[in-house]
């Protein structure tokens, strides 16, 4: 059998403790940010994933130096350069988004392509604000990538985001670094401010008032040195697994605890599991913390507006949950789930079903009715690393053993994932 594919056994507790990689979100901006600031960006604890090499690829093909080692990334802030090859942000939604503002306004033209899945999501989202920027940039048809941008002085603007997405703020914000004047992004909904936090841990000010975020061009970086907090949207498979048993206890060591982060704590104490932070600090203006967790028989859930947003990248593993909670699990108000990775309201809902489950599929959301014992399966991973983990989660509890088709997805955010489960479930 490929090793793209992963038979999971169903297991009778999880326990133990965890230490996780680096926040995904935060290595993106802490290495974006680095690559722009005065001086060597020195971080530990940076993303295993996928995802942020492309990151670090991007950045080295626009001249700038990073050594990588086990323990510490090295970033050497400098000019960019033009890239004499096309700039390759693989399956990585925040890296072609969140680079085409620094891009934009730069000097000299750059291309952006990806992967077939980053190749079908949509970039008028970015497109839309940095042209009203000044910025001149080509997508193919649809506004996909490949992005082709011609470098140009950029402007500052006032936007109202049409959409609530982190990316495309940050994205605003990074290019107002390589603007002339003051930016105001004003956002429907919160949504998570690492690259506010970043931004100010470089030494530039940044202000928010309510929704808006407001910050000026031109504002000179420094380096910083900082280990990342453990990736809480990684933690969250976890924190899942343990919940579905009674009896399970398992410690996340410093992970992420960032307000605008942590909601699923709030909902899975909701449900009725036992949680305690222990150890709270606060780094760079991120808070981290460690997790205790102790499962429970779950009720359930409604998950709807600004939670939705808050809970984008934990919804696949909640859903996949959702038949064991006596009360089941109903997801409104999440239609960007369609434009992720992959279609993941069609993913979870087709996984469920192979399972043996009931779902309800809406063009927003699902509802999954509780008390219901999935069988094990043929699953597919749509070659989306959070539709592969949630499903290895969801059979955890399932009679027989479920095979996942193209688990070698969870490499883009969480290469060391599932010998980590194994190390942690009993059986
Ligand atoms: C991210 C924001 C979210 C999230 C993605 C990472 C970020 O995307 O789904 O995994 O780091 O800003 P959107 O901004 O498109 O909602």
């Amino acid at each position: 059998m490929p090793r793209n594919d992963i038979v999971i056994h169903p297991a009778k507790n999880v326990a133990g403790a965890v230490r996780l990689p680096g926040d995904k979100s935060i290595s993106h901006r802490y290495a974006m940010l680095g690559a722009l600031a005065e001086g060597t960006t020195r971080l530990r604890n940076f993303s295993t994933g996928a995802d942020c090499a492309s990151t670090l690829g991007v950045l080295s093909s626009v001249g700038v130096a990073i050594r990588r080692s086990e323990a510490v990334v090295e970033i050497e802030g400098s000019p960019w350069r033009a890239p004499r090859v096309p700039l390759d942000c693989g399956n990585s939604g925040s890296t072609m988004r969140m680079l085409s503002g620094m891009l934009a306004g730069q000097t000299f033209s750059s291309e952006l392509t990806g992967d077939d899945s980053l190749s079908r999501r949509p970039m008028a989202r970015v497109i839309e604000p940095l042209t009203k920027m000044g910025a001149r940039i080509e997508a193919s048809t649809g506004g996909r990538p490949p992005l082709r941008i011609v470098g140009c002085p950029l402007q500052a603007i006032d936007y109202r985001l049409p959409v609530a997405s982190a990316q495309v703020k940050t994205a605003i914000l990074f290019a107002t670094l390589v603007a002339q004047g003051t930016t105001t992004v004003d956002e429907p909904v919160r949504t998570r401010d690492h690259g506010e936090l970043a931004l100010q841990a470089f030494g530039a000010e940044v202000m928010r008032n309510g929704n808006c975020v407001t910050m000026t061009g031109g504002q000179k970086l420094h380096a910083i040195e900082a280990a990342i907090p453990g990736d809480i949207s990684s933690a969250a498979f976890f924190l899942c697994a343990a919940a579905l048993f009674p009896g399970s206890n398992l410690l996340l060591d410093s992970v992420l605890m960032n307000p605008t982060r942590a909601a699923l704590l709030d909902v899975l104490m909701g449900m009725g599991c036992r949680i305690a932070v222990v150890n709270l600090e606060e780094h760079h203006g991120e808070l981290v913390g460690s997790v205790a967790v102790e499962g429970a028989v779950l009720k359930g859930a409604t998950i709807a507006g600004a939670l939705s947003a808050a809970l984008i990248d934990e919804l696949p593993v909640l859903a996949a949950i959702a038949p064991y909670t006596t009360e089941g699990i109903e997801i409104r108000d999440a239609r960007e789930l369609r434009v992720k990775e992959s279609d993941r309201i069609a993913a979870v809902a087709a996984n469920l079903r192979a399972m043996g489950a009931t779902v309800e599929e809406r063009e927003d959301g699902l509802l999954v009715p509780g008390n219901q014992q999935l069988h094990g399966a043929e699953v597919d991973s749509a070659g989306d690393h959070r539709i592969a983990m949630a499903f290895a989660v969801a059979a955890l509890r399932a009679t027989g053993d479920t095979l996942i088709r193209g688990a070698g997805a969870a490499q883009i955010s969480y290469p060391e994932f599932f010998s980590t489960l194994e190390a942690l479930v009993e059986r």
